[in-house]
């Protein structure tokens, strides 16, 4: 009989509750706040689709590949790409990939915490009624003063720091799990309602046209690089989160069922999101290029101008506010486990120290909304840059990594006794997706971005 290796952070108590846990950490802002924007940004369907193709192609087989990894490494990133590497006799700087995706998933963190702050405001907003009735316009200058003022979004990052590091400091498995059970469902209910609103605007059409309809002459570099961050950034690949996650998970469990369902269902809400949202952008006359403050304000009108819009806009916020806590957890589980393990914290003192700092970075994104509005580094402000760097270059690199060394170092009986798909072609079309597909497309449309190609 064979000893199971087990994380000494724990383990998940089945299958489901690795899927709720690991669809909490996918489904997060990406999908409502940032998906929505970055596909207004970018002209629309041109975007939608290669993002779609993205997810398929190159984001189930890099999950698979990650889950993989964690499980059979059982430790922290950093960690677990050590002894993989140790394993397969080749070089222990594949821990770099590690450390690379632990400060990437601090540095995101600094800024998604920051925007979770926006959604704790808005609940308090929605909640004593501010946006009962008011025109797209109203919404919009609320939106703007909101922003101008440093001390206020300081309040709120911190408080969603707070809330964020409580969890963290506990352990993810006992709250968290059994509360996105619930509230991962009611998001989706909420977001038909919305869509259902959407129906209404007399221009849902208009807006499905802008999501689906092809125009390849949209199609440019630059947007094809950030649908594919974006996808990265989405379903949590390239920098550990999906590794951390899949190394408290039981043997025994099918590796590609469990990416797939992941993915889809992350996909799908971002989706919704956006059939949601277009339309009543257009029926108010505002600028689907609008950026980060799309849906702050587009959501309230929605809401403010539909009977029992009060409790629904609040319920929304609350639920977005959920979604992004329990991927904000996962962005700092790599840190996190990485202090306990490596320098012989207790998780209290680790989840403390991780957070600190993580907040403090946080007040660059803070301030590239006021004071710093205009300090600017190849045209983008601090929060720009940050989200540039993280989402667009180091998770698909460290994606690239984790390829390679999945498909073409370890070796094939491992990947297989690991992956246990059920028929050779299945594992075939994962080990031709991994070791060509993902590293060479990624390679081309980062080439591509940057004027290389
Ligand atoms: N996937 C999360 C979202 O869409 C963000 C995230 C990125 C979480 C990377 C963990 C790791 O909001």
């Amino acid at each position: 009989m064979t000893t199971e290796r087990q994380s000494i952070h724990g383990q998940w108590s089945s299958r489901w509750t690795f899927i709720l846990a690991a669809t909490g950490a996918a489904v997060g802002l990406g999908n409502i706040w940032k998906f929505p924007y970055l596909t207004g940004e970018h002209g629309g369907s041109a975007f939608v689709l290669v993002y779609i193709l993205c997810v398929a192609a190159l984001g189930i087989p890099m999950m698979m590949a990650e889950v993989m990894l964690g499980r059979r490494g059982r430790e922290t990133p950093v960690n677990t790409m050590r002894h993989l590497a140790k394993e397969i006799h080749t070089s222990p700087h594949w821990q770099l990939v590690g450390w690379a995706g632990t400060v990437a998933g601090v540095l995101i963190l600094s800024y998604y915490s920051v925007i979770g702050g926006w959604t704790l405001a808005y609940i308090l907003y929605s909640g004593v009624g501010t946006f009962s009735g008011a025109s797209g316009e109203a919404v919009s200058n609320l939106f703007g003063k909101f922003v101008g003022n440093p001390i206020g979004l300081l309040a709120w990052h911190t408080a969603f720091m707070i809330i964020t590091m409580f969890v963290v400091a506990r352990g993810v498995k006992s709250g968290l799990e059994k509360a996105v059970q619930w509230l991962m469902p009611a998001l989706f209910v909420l977001l038909l309602v919305l869509v259902g609103y959407a129906m209404t605007t007399g221009f849902f059409l208009k807006g499905l046209a802008f999501l689906f309809t092809p125009d390849f002459s949209r199609l440019s570099g630059s947007g094809m690089l950030a649908a594919m961050g974006q996808a990265f950034f989405s379903l949590s690949l390239g920098m550990g989160t999906i590794m951390i996650y899949g190394s408290y998970l039981p043997k025994g469990i099918s590796i590609a069922q469990t990416s797939v369902s992941i993915a889809v269902v992350d996909t799908l809400v971002a989706l919704m999101a956006g059939i949601a949202i277009f339309p009543i952008v257009f029926a108010n006359g505002l600028e689907p290029g609008a950026g980060p403050s799309l849906i702050f304000e587009t959501i309230p009108v929605a809401f403010g101008n539909m009977a029992g819009g009060t409790l629904f806009g609040t319920l929304f916020f609350v639920l977005l506010l959920i979604a992004a806590w329990t991927s904000s957890i996962s962005l700092i589980e790599p840190a996190v486990t990485l202090l306990i393990e490596k320098y012989g914290m207790t998780r209290l003192h680790a989840a403390f120290w991780s957070g600190l700092i993580t907040w403090a970075l946080g007040l660059g994104t803070v301030f590239s909304f006021n004071i710093w509005s205009e300090s600017t580094l190849f045209g983008l402000n601090f929060f720009e840059l940050l989200d540039y760097l993280t989402s667009n270059l180091m998770l698909p690199l460290g994606g690239i990594f984790i390829a390679v060394f999945a498909g073409w170092l370890m070796t094939k009986e491992t990947s297989k006794s690991e992956l246990s798909m059920k028929g050779e072609v299945g594992y075939k079309i994962w080990q031709i997706l991994i070791r060509y597909v993902a590293p060479v497309a990624v390679l081309i449309v980062l080439c591509n971005a940057i004027g290389l190609l």
